[in-house]
């Protein structure tokens, strides 16, 4: 196993556990070529579920209970873990009826210890981090990373420290990493400033967890893993739709069908949709314009503060997926967000605001009704709880 430039025409490749963030040779991102061996694509299946049967640590969670397909050299004992995963595919009614589609599901990642998909993600570089002896970690974020690195920092008892936009991130996922412990810095600017300055500062004695870590995207991977046994027998739904922010979450998807694909562990993908909010939509714009390169939104703007994000990191990571899975992007507004938010919670589901990007790009997107979709909150309900109340006021208003 090792670390290779996520651009295949460079192709160079590291050490497992080198420190580079970027590929020596070109400047790009890497990524983790994961070992699984060579095992009979059903054998893999049904040992993954028997896992969820085991009281073994690595087994409860539903990241390491995948780790035929993860940097797997750690040990039972080594692994930093919330027992993160496992979380729920449920079936919308209304918001099936809102989207017009007979079954639309969501796969709810805000069931995760610290409410959202960064868990998954954090568990897996959490763990290399201590493994190389890391003293303190840090990470730029919108939020929900911050909580997440906070926690898992806790955990593996090193200092956690976390790069926010002043007056940018929820409360809510302040009040988190101030729980978990971790030191806060708070940025002026955007989330893109605050991964600048983290990024500019360099500093050696500090693990950097974003995820523009490879082992992060790993961890994050599984949740596609984990959803298709949810569907029964692996059944591949029609579409998979992302919200998309720094896109390290739909490059992890993306990876993850590339990888199961090539493995036989099915033989046709869903098409990934990445749905950005539209005052912070530099892919978007790439895809509309038909651009070779991305070009960066200057001040991104939009309530769902956890994908106020204007120049993306991973972006010709998720594009791959994208390629290789016939996928598209598309953007939504902030009304048609709250809209679509409103309707995830009258199906008792709720949701943060980014997360509803989902519902509210497949009502716009109004796909054929037999279409199987599976739509992925990212976050929970109470990660934006001014957010919902100021919604509320607003109606009281007007009624
Ligand atoms: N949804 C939620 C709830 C998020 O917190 C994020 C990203 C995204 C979607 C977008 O995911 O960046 O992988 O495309 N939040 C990061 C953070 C940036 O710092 O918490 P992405």
């Amino acid at each position: 196993m090792h670390l290779r430039c996520s651009i295949p025409a460079c192709g160079t490749t590291l050490d497992l556990h080198d420190r580079a963030l970027s590929c020596p040779k070109c400047g790009e991102l890497l990524e983790v070529v994961p070992n699984p061996g060579t095992h009979d694509p059903q054998d893999l299946k049904r040992l993954w579920l028997t896992r969820r049967t085991s009281y073994n640590p690595r087994d409860i969670s539903g990241v390491w209970r995948f780790r035929e397909f993860l940097p797997d050299c750690y040990g039972p004992d080594a692994v930093v873990t919330l027992a993160e995963g496992n979380t729920p595919l449920l079936r919308g009614q209304k918001t099936a009826a809102f989207a017009g589609l007979k079954d639309l599901r969501f796969k709810h990642l805000g069931f995760n210890p610290t409410g959202s998909f960064k868990d998954l993600g954090m568990t897996a570089g959490m763990t290399e981090a201590k493994f190389m002896g890391a003293k303190a970690v840090a990470c730029a974020s919108t939020g929900n990373t911050a909580a997440s690195l906070a926690a898992y920092a806790a955990r593996a008892g090193v200092i956690g420290r976390v790069y926010l936009p002043a007056g940018q991130a929820s409360a809510n996922k302040l009040a988190q990493a101030l729980d978990y412990g971790a030191e806060m810095v708070q940025i002026e600017g955007s989330f893109d400033d605050a991964l600048n300055s983290l990024l500019d500062a360099n500093d050696p004695d500090l693990y950097f967890l974003n995820s523009i870590n490879p082992f992060r995207i790993e961890g994050q991977k599984t949740a596609m893993f984990e959803m298709l046994e949810q569907l029964g027998d692996w059944r591949v739904p029609d579409y998979v739709i992302v919200p998309g922010g720094n896109l390290g979450n739909s490059s992890a998807f993306g990876k993850a069908f590339i990888e199961m694909k090539n493995y036989g562990l099915i033989d046709k993908t869903p098409r990934i949709i990445v749905v950005q909010a539209s005052g912070a939509n530099p892919l978007y714009q790439m895809w509309q314009s038909g651009a070779p390169d991305l070009t960066a939104v200057a001040k991104p703007e939009t309530l769902a503060t956890a994908i106020r994000i204007g120049n993306p990191r991973s972006w010709k990571k998720s594009l791959q997926g994208i390629h290789f899975t016939n996928g598209f992007v598309l953007d939504v507004t902030d009304e048609e967000i709250a809209q679509a938010k409103d309707q995830i919670g009258r199906d008792g589901i709720g949701c943060e605001p980014a997360s509803a990007t989902t519902l509210a790009g497949l009502r716009k997107l109004n796909l054929d009704n037999d279409a199987t979709v599976v739509a992925i909150l990212t976050g929970h309900v109470l990660k934006d709880t001014d957010y919902i109340i100021k919604m509320h006021n607003k109606q009281a208003n007007v009624h």
